[in-house]
């Protein structure tokens, strides 16, 4: 079963009483495993398309199947048990709880989610904590840390509910040129350790580089030249 089928899917925005076309039809399929991204200019649809994936929008039209399930019907709270059971989400400016541990964050969506029994979550939390390199800033606050610090939490947080995606809006776009590597380089290492997917909406050649899949988004639609297996 492919992780995720995308048949003919359009997004329209209302704004005011206009229908802003975002999405205008795309159909792609991407497989369990995947290092995948979707690149493309500023407005072609990119993070729209990832929310859509991230059950945290509806499609206008068309189908999306992520693990077999049709989640362009889900219902608000259906929609947030599966994005709890089956994904994570790494963004752009790491969205890290400011009043929160490193620990805390990376805890967080455990006890958002899961009946997990607290020693069970605290090994999970520490498996996650060594995995990125940062059990010596466990008990840090996010200002305490740098960028690539910061992200590296982000990855774990993604991570720690062991989701069969994760899907990440332009990652590495507030590092600098050797963290978003590493970071990437991370991200990489856990899709090869913990077999998660992973799907980026980026600018980065550095991504583009390291992506297994390469999808090209040009104002809301896929530009079949950028499709490369
Ligand atoms: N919430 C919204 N309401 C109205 N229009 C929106 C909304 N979100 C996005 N759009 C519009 O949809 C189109 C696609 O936007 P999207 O954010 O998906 O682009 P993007 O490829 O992620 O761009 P960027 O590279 O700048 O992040 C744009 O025309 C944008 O203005
Ligand atoms: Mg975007």
């Amino acid at each position: 079963m492919p992780l995720i089928q995308a048949q003919n899917i359009s997004k329209n925005y209302r704004v005011g009483d206009q229908e802003v076309p975002a999405l205008k039809g795309i159909s792609f399929e991407i497989g369990e495993g995947a290092f995948a991204a979707f690149v493309g200019p500023s407005g072609s649809g990119k993070s729209t398309l990832l929310n859509l994936i991230g059950c945290l929008d509806h499609p206008s039209s068309g189908t999306l199947l992520v693990h077999g399930t049709d989640i362009s019907t889900l219902s608000r709270s259906a929609a947030a048990t599966f994005r709890g059971e089956h994904l994570g989400f790494v963004f752009q400016d790491f969205n890290l709880v400011p009043v929160l541990s490193v620990y805390e964050n990376i805890e967080y969506p455990l006890l958002m989610v899961r009946g997990w029994s607290q020693d069970k979550r605290r090994e999970q939390v520490n498996k996650m904590i060594a995995a990125v390199g940062m059990t010596e800033q466990a008990n840090k606050r996010p200002d305490q840390l740098s960028g690539g610090q910061k992200q590296r939490v982000a990855v774990a947080r993604a991570l720690v509910g062991e989701p069969k995606l994760v899907l990440a809006d332009e990652p590495t776009a507030n590092l600098d040129h050797d963290t978003a590597y590493r970071v990437l380089n991370l991200m990489k290492a856990m899709r090869n350790d913990f077999g998660t997917s992973f799907i980026f909406s980026t600018h980065d050649p550095k991504i583009m580089q390291e992506a297994e899949q390469i999808f090209t988004l040009e104002d809301g639609r896929l530009n079949p030249q950028g499709v490369a297996a």
